[in-house]
């Protein structure tokens, strides 16, 4: 399954005059910075919550057993907390390949740690693209993200990665660290 969204994002020119773009990462965007960027920061964006809800066929998964990756999702009052890259236009061609299975560029308000605040971009995959999974539990999340495995490595190395990162920036997201938890649970039971 692939919605391939690279045509779709090359059409957001919003920064393309821009010297340096700020770039919001909130899954992989955080553990994996396989680009050049000018700077890194600590960064959130607010009205957003972080998601096991996007399916991966390319990367974490294949199209006949898909693993579960992160998106955003609108929730009142909620922040999301990342890490916020200073990049130059011309690194979105690779991030629009690496983000293609279904997540659209967005412009974003993020704030910085020391307040701060500027417009920048980030890749969201919303409920109308076709790779998308939706919620489950977090244990059924868990189950499916232990066996999934496609080109860039098992799922759960994406998810240990990840919740490994948000603790390294001190910060505890209740969803991630409990479909954590119910994997290292299943891990030592299959032991
Ligand atoms: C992101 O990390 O900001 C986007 C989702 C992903 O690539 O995991």
């Amino acid at each position: 399954m692939s919605l391939n969204t690279i045509e779709i994002n090359r059409l957001m020119n919003r920064f393309d005059s821009h010297d340096s773009v700020w770039l919001f990462g909130y899954g992989s965007l955080i553990f994996k910075a396989d680009f050049p960027f000018i700077e890194r920061r600590p960064a959130s964006i607010a009205g957003w919550s972080r998601r096991f809800w996007q399916g991966s066929h390319d990367h974490r998964g294949t199209e006949s057993a898909p693993g579960r990756v992160l998106t955003l999702v609108p929730e009142e009052g909620a922040t999301c907390h990342g890490m916020a890259y200073l990049v130059t236009p011309e690194e979105f061609a690779h991030l629009d390949h690496r983000e293609k299975n279904g997540y659209l560029r967005l412009a974003t308000e993020m704030t910085f740690e020391d307040g701060g605040r500027l417009e920048g971009i980030v890749y969201i995959a919303t409920a109308d693209n076709a790779a998308y999974l939706g919620p489950a539990s977090e244990r059924d999340i868990a189950r499916q993200i232990a066996t999934a495995h496609g080109p860039s490595g098992p799922n759960s190395e994406y998810l240990l990665e990840l919740a490994r990162a948000l603790r390294e920036l001190g910060k505890h997201d209740e969803h991630v660290h409990a479909i954590e938890g119910h994997l290292e649970e299943f891990t030592r039971a299959a032991r």
